[in-house]
């Protein structure tokens, strides 16, 4: 049966270019000849039937807006099989022929049931600050935090020289160190913490009184949030095993999900949603669309959501060597 109408989703935390996404599938499917249907809400706004037609003035003056103009939602109704069989039951009344779900790894999780369960034609695209799906190098949103978090480790540099500090700066990514260990990097941190590695305090400390005898005085560790081993956690142990220092901790929280996106998230969210529009043209589904090394491509949904450690063990060396 040839498609005649897109719905298009976000689900999941949202992310600073997600809108310049939606934009993309919109206009890039009107100009295909495809009618448009936005779902507000994600998975829980499918089962809810939260469905409006989309013209290309829908989505006019939000390129530049952070979060979703869709509204987002974690949805656990949409884990089992009769949320599903309510969500297509919807699908099917507002006459949905293919899904494009813009999300992270939950996001993509549900498309990847629903496409095996229900048959729907479901195309992903890879939008979330973590920087955690396999077959593409980036997702969209995680340029803009990068940055962010940089600005804001930039400002507390200034605060701990002056008053001869260490922080701890807490970052999103409870799984996944992108952030942490490429924030490091961009601000110079002396270290960064990242899930996917045993830190052990002592080898902390070597790097902190490494660069205080180098007459630094003051440092800055980045450390991805953790319910049990977050900022909090080292710097209460650096503290009560070093009391000669004088520490701070700085979370950062939900601020480094907003803001205006970057260019680059601009661009590989233009990229990736129309190319999730061509994709469901060329018959594919059950796929994500993303972009390796400059070229876009396909991958399984199933391979895209795979945990895998793509934390990168030179880029810590770097964060390490370069702070000396
Ligand atoms: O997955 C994106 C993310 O921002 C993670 O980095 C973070 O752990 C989580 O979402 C926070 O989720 P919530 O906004 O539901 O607290």
């Amino acid at each position: 049966m040839a498609v005649k109408t897109i719905g298009v989703l976000t689900s999941g935390g949202d992310a600073p270019g997600m809108n310049a996404a939606i934009r993309a599938v919109t206009r890039s499917a009107i100009a295909n000849g495809y009618n448009v249907k936005a779902i507000y809400h994600g998975y829980q706004g499918l089962i809810n039937g939260e469905i409006k037609d989309f013209t290309t003035e829908s989505v006019s003056g939000i390129i530049n807006r952070g979060g979703t103009i869709l509204r987002t939602a974690r949805c656990l109704d949409f884990h089992t099989k009769a949320g599903m069989r309510k969500a297509h039951k919807q699908l099917k009344a507002a006459g949905i022929d293919a899904l494009v779900c813009i999300g992270g790894n939950g996001t993509l999780t549900g498309a990847k049931c629903f496409a095996e369960e229900f048959g729907v034609q479901c195309v992903g695209v890879p939008a979330t600050i973590d920087n955690d799906i396999n077959g593409t190098d980036e997702t969209i949103g995680y340029d803009t935090t990068l940055n962010t978090i940089m600005e804001c480790v930039d400002k507390i540099h200034d605060t701990a020289a002056s008053h001869e500090r260490i922080f701890f700066v807490e970052v999103m990514g409870r799984d996944a160190g992108w952030l942490a260990q490429c924030s490091a990097i961009a601000a110079g941190a002396e270290a960064a913490i990242v899930p996917e590695r045993e830190t052990d305090v002592d080898q902390l400390a070597q790097y902190i009184e490494r660069g205080i005898r180098k007459s630094k005085n003051s440092s800055i560790v980045i450390v991805s949030e953790s319910p049990e081993c977050g900022a909090l956690h080292y710097a209460e142990r650096v503290k009560k095993e070093y009391p000669q220092f004088d520490v701070r901790v700085s979370i950062l929280g939900h601020m480094q999900r907003g803001g205006s996106p970057s260019a680059r998230d601009r661009i590989l969210a233009s990229a990736l949603g129309a190319f999730a529009v061509k994709a469901i043209k060329d018959g594919q589904h059950n796929v994500m669309v993303g972009m390796t090394n400059g070229v876009l491509g396909l991958v399984p949904l199933a391979k895209a959501i795979q945990v895998q450690d793509k934390s990168d063990k030179t880029l810590l060396y770097l964060v390490s060597t370069l702070s000396m």
